[in-house]
């Protein structure tokens, strides 16, 4: 018997900021299905482990406070909460320093199998589209439909560059691009679930298209997966 009872998994991964986050929320919209930000759930992790003051280097102390560590995601009003053993870390995730700070922690073992067994409940059942960069290849190598969202280097920066400032955080657009290169080299050269693009990914570079290009794209591609897949579910 599918055990997908509420529709089909939608996977969508990609390099930090490729628009994975704005699309993934407005697709779900889209398709009424929920939204799972998994790059979230990494950074609460990070953070977590950060106030906690766990040293990095020891691994077992790193997988004992794994093990009891509850992170959740929240849809209040249309916006998604991030709340990580019972504390609301929505905004303070968001930093530059936590980017960097998560982009370390999410190359743990302990820390990505506790995500993964955490992120393999809240989907398994679909009407889901998760964001991450480890989806398709990883978490959901069964997912009914993959996307792999890419852009350029330096627009990817650019629009990180305006996210940032726009909090009134003290950036350049230099250091903004050093961070993305950084954080693309971490992510794909670790050893465990590196960013990679899924064999059966669709491959969709948003440098030159709009948000609603894209959107419409995938919904239309979405739509007609759920459409075929109407009747196995
Ligand atoms: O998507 P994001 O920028 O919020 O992700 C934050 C970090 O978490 C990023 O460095 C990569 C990591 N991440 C991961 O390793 N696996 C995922 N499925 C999602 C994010």
């Amino acid at each position: 018997m599918n055990s997908r009872t509420n529709g089909i998994i939608v996977a969508i991964d990609g390099p930090s900021g490729a628009g994975k986050s704005t699309i993934a929320r407005l697709l779900a919209e889209r398709l009424g299905y929920i939204q799972i930000d998994t790059g979230a759930m990494y950074r609460a992790a990070a953070f977590l482990l950060m106030t906690a003051e766990i040293n990095l280097d020891d691994l077992a102390a790193v997988e004992v406070f794994c093990r009891d560590m509850d992170i959740q995601l929240d849809v209040v009003s249309g916006c998604q909460s991030v709340i990580a053993n019972g504390m609301d870390v929505t905004h303070k995730i968001r930093t530059a320093e936590m980017s960097l700070l998560t982009s370390r922690t999410s190359t743990l073992k302990p820390v990505r199998e506790a995500l993964f067994k955490a992120q393999q409940q809240m989907g398994r059942r679909g009407g889901v589209v998760l964001e991450g960069r480890d989806i398709g290849t990883v978490v959901f190598p069964d997912a009914e439909i993959k996307f792999y969202l890419s852009a350029s280097v330096e627009e990817r920066a650019r629009r990180r560059y305006e996210e940032l400032t726009a909090k009134g955080e003290p950036v350049t657009l230099a250091d903004t691009i050093a961070d993305v290169i950084q954080r693309d080299r971490q992510d794909s050269e670790r050893d465990i679930a590196p960013l990679r693009q899924a064999d059966d990914a669709v491959l969709i570079d948003s440098s030159l298209l709009s948000v609603d290009e894209v959107l419409n794209l995938m919904v239309e591609m979405c739509r007609n997966k759920i459409g075929t897949a109407g009747s196995s579910l």
